[in-house]
């Protein structure tokens, strides 16, 4: 059946189209049908036939005034449509367009509140794509005043798939508007059946105050595992970073040893030498790697070095290669972080974990002063951290994720992104991680207590409990509305997260650390802990609270507590 609805639209405006044939639908009778702009009787761009995979289509406007969509919603699937006004966009965002059965709904950027209030799963504190799959955060970058956030994302469903770049784009890290898609894969990977795609990667900005993005483009693979290709690209923006203006392959085998895990660049430029230098997760002969390469004008990259090489022991037990290595400078010293995917530690049962090394970095030599690894995130569901720069800060952002639970069924996005977190070391030179103090403004009021340390919630609202005096030993024990309930204790000396999908087999605990402060924040599920200035961290994500009505603290005698404050937020989505 043909639907007929008539749009405002002005010159220049975009709208961009995801769609295939409905499965086993025919195309026959479909082509003036399925899918048509029209200005007037005129026809202005009509998809003549659709094929069974996914397919992009994109249509300017090209005329003030109206416009008429005509579709056939019994052969058309559209998982991703929106349509934006490049002259605004940047304020505005796109409006996100759902066809259902003879209506448009439009979804523009004030509608967007709604939308992510409604969901009972939907952090209101952080990045989470309006629609569909997110993973890493990649080319985070501060340009004109405004910070960017890209990610990798699937445009049609809530799964991973190929990659193409999301893009949002921020005044404060806390509220985010939606932009169009950035990058695409190379090929329509749907159509070979493949995966692969726009890998993530990072934003540069060279010695002439040019911004690109150094990006791992995954050639269409057949095997998740095996067998694939990774090289390396670099992308110049346009103006208003929408799209990509020029693109160029930069790197495309890796050294002797490395085989097919070769990507997520981080690229910096040197000011004192005048060079430029990338790294890149990959495995040598198997082991879990950071490998350095050089370049004297960005274009031209020669491998330098193995600049980390995971000791036996990661591969032994399961670890594949690194993923998404950071590198920068941070007080002076050089910081090494770094996810070690496939990776299960046998003494507690965690997958997947992110580590930090702080060292020198001097001729290209990285020289640790610990020759252990910092674990960076004791719950492990803050993986494919990536910093940045900017306003004299160095912010990282993580994906709240760690494949071992599942968001449920029926939802219509999976991913969100960490707090944002300022980056520091400490005395002993540990990384800290601290989130960025933004949050403050988004306070409502103080939570009410029956006793001292029990707290009553507003059930939807993220929730902020900061503690700090001397705090060994301490049980926080938060409830939810169905009375699932989470928990935080320090017990033999170290911090444990334990949620309600816990089966007792894997144990979510942080190395030994006598406790004096801690800042606990849930929101919707998500549990992000920081305890002694950051320099220990914890998240994870729960599925099973989604309203959190208390939160109560359990005291021994040994606990003497000097502050306390718990705050009710604000969704930073309104
Ligand atoms: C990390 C990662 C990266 C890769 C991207 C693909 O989560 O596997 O190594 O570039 O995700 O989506």
């Amino acid at each position: 059946m043909k639907e007929r609805v008539e749009f405002v639209a002005k010159r220049g405006m975009r709208f961009e189209i995801w769609a295939r044939q409905k499965p086993g639908k025919s195309n026959a009778a479909a082509a003036d049908e399925t899918f048509a702009f029209r200005v007037g009787d005129r026809v202005v761009y009509r998809i003549a036939a659709l094929p069974p995979y996914f397919q992009f289509y994109t249509y300017t406007h090209h005329v003030d005034g109206p416009l008429t969509l005509e579709w056939d919603d019994s052969t058309i699937e559209i998982p991703l449509f929106y349509s934006f006004d490049p002259d605004n966009v940047a304020e505005k965002g796109v409006t996100f367009l759902e066809l259902r059965d003879d209506r448009v709904i439009a979804r523009p950027k004030a509608s967007w509140p709604e939308w992510y209030e409604c969901d009972p799963n939907r952090p209101q504190l952080r990045f989470s794509p309006f629609q569909a799959w997110m993973n890493d955060p990649n080319g985070l970058c501060f340009i004109d005043g405004r910070y960017h956030l890209f990610y990798q994302f699937h445009p049609v469903e809530a799964e991973w798939g190929p990659m193409h770049w999301g893009h949002a784009v921020s005044d404060d890290l806390y509220h985010w508007t939606h932009l169009p898609v950035f990058l695409h894969p190379e090929e329509n990977l749907w159509s070979l059946g493949a995966t692969g795609g726009a890998f993530s990667g990072s934003a540069f900005v060279g010695p002439d105050g040019k911004l690109s993005f150094f990006y791992t483009e995954r050639l269409p693979a057949y095997d998740l595992y095996k067998d694939y290709k990774e090289v390396q690209k670099k992308v110049v923006p346009s103006a208003g970073l929408l799209r990509p203006e020029a693109s160029q392959l930069v790197l495309v085998d890796g050294p002797p040893g490395s085989a097919h895990d070769f990507r997520d660049p981080k690229v910096w430029y040197d000011q004192a030498r005048g060079i430029y230098r990338m790294v890149l997760g990959a495995a040598i002969d198997g082991d879990p790697a950071v490998l350095l390469y050089g370049s004297e004008d960005g274009a031209g990259w020669q491998f330098l070095s193995v600049l980390y090489r995971a000791p036996e022991h990661f591969r032994r037990h399961g670890a594949r290669c690194v993923e998404c290595p950071d590198f920068f400078e941070l007080d002076g010293r050089f910081v090494l972080v770094m996810g070690f995917v496939g990776y299960t530690e046998p003494a507690t049962g965690r997958h997947n974990l992110l580590y930090a090394q702080v060292g020198t970095f001097d001729d290209d030599r990285f020289m640790p002063s610990a020759s252990t690894l910092q674990e960076l995130d004791f719950g492990t569901d803050f993986y494919a951290m990536q910093s940045f720069r900017a306003r004299d800060r160095q912010i990282a952002l993580a994906w709240l994720f760690n494949w071992e639970f599942r968001k449920p069924a029926g939802s219509p996005y999976s991913g969100e992104l960490s707090l944002p977190r300022v980056l520091g070391l400490d005395a002993q030179l540990r990384l800290t991680m601290v989130p960025d103090e933004g949050y403050r403004l988004l306070r409502a009021r103080e939570l009410t207590r029956t006793s001292p340390y029990h707290f009553i919630c507003e059930p939807t609202r993220p929730v902020e409990l900061s503690l700090s005096g001397k705090l060994d030993g301490i049980c926080i024990v938060g409830r939810g509305s169905e009375g699932e309930s989470f928990t935080l204790v320090h017990d033999s000396g170290r911090l444990a997260l334990a949620i309600a999908e816990d089966a007792g087999d894997i144990k979510y605990h942080s190395v030994p650390l006598s406790l004096e402060q801690l800042t606990l924040f849930f929101d919707r599920g998500v549990i992000e802990v920081f305890a002694n200035g950051g320099v220990v961290c914890g998240t994870r994500r729960t599925y099973k609270i989604t309203a959190l009505t208390s939160v109560e603290v359990t005291l021994s005698d040994k606990i003497r507590i000097d502050t306390s404050e718990a705050w009710s937020y604000e969704s930073a989505w309104m």
